[in-house]
């Protein structure tokens, strides 16, 4: 395997990008492909058979692709594909998205935290088993963010009505006593700043998983002696299933993620 090759990343639609986000800041020398399927986007709902009929098609492209590795940047796929795909596809290291329960769980201070993602997400046996983990500890919520996909896909987080959406959502956690959010889908970040003006000046975390993964990405690297070449240059392709206007979107969304200071060394 070339160490130069891409890590490939996968999501349903947008969302992906927060982890991209982290991945291509947090490790330069890497090249990036990031794949979002954005045509059939929200997968959240979907079946279990469509969810890892989708996710298979993906991972196929990338490894098309020649990808190095592969980051399952969608809490839904993660929690449907991950166990296949690391069965059928023994030979490629993958990353998977999973809430960060253990976080919140560890330093939370009412003892209740509330976990946001998507319903194949939370009755996933990934996060069932994490949670149980905690569960004698800490009480755990769990709320779908109902509209939160479709508003991150539409670039519309500043909205009213994302603020609606999100309040509907988020008050009746923290009037249940929840002092810790967990942002378990990947679409979800880009919403942290209406979640932030939500919440306000009461004493509630807003948790995602992007920094835990990109050091995952690290730790997977070291093992399988993958790391890219210090001098390599790194480049950041990006693929859709949606048409021009999709992906037009996305790399705007993309290179919009960087601090201003970053955006114009990298023109
Ligand atoms: N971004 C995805 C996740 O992390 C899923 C969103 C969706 O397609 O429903 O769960």
């Amino acid at each position: 395997m070339n160490n130069n090759a891409p890590i490939g990343i996968f999501d349903s639609g947008m969302g992906g990008l927060s982890v991209w986000q982290e991945i291509a800041e947090g490790l330069p020398c890497e090249s990036l492909i990031f794949f979002g399927d954005g045509a059939r986007c929200p997968y959240g709902e979907r079946s279990r058979e469509e969810i890892l009929r989708f996710t298979v098609e993906s991972v196929e492209r990338l490894l098309a692709e020649g990808c190095k590795m592969i980051v399952v940047a969608c809490n839904t796929a993660t929690a449907v594909a991950i166990e296949y795909l690391r069965e059928h596809y023994p030979q490629v290291p993958f990353v998977g998205l999973e809430p960060a329960v253990k976080p919140a769980a560890l330093t939370t201070k009412s003892g209740t935290v509330a976990v946001l993602a998507t319903a194949r997400s939370l009755e996933g046996e990934l996060f069932l088993h994490t949670s149980a983990q905690y569960a004698d500890r800490v009480n755990i919520l769990t709320a779908v963010g109902e509209g939160f996909v479709e508003i991150v896909e539409h670039g519309e987080e500043n909205s009213p009505a994302a603020e609606q959406a999100v309040r509907r959502v988020i008050e009746p956690l923290i009037e249940k006593g929840a002092d810790k959010i967990v942002l378990g889908c990947t679409h979800y970040p880009f919403l942290r700043q209406t979640i932030e003006r939500v919440i306000g000046d009461r004493d509630v975390e807003v948790i995602d998983s992007g920094r835990a993964v990109c050091r995952r990405v690290a730790q997977l690297l070291d093992n399988f002696d993958l790391w890219a070449d210090e001098d390599n240059e790194p480049k950041f392709e990006f693929m859709t299933l949606a048409d021009d206007d999709y992906l037009d979107r996305l790399i705007f969304r993309a290179y919009g993620c960087f601090s201003e200071e970053e955006t114009e060394e990298d023109e």
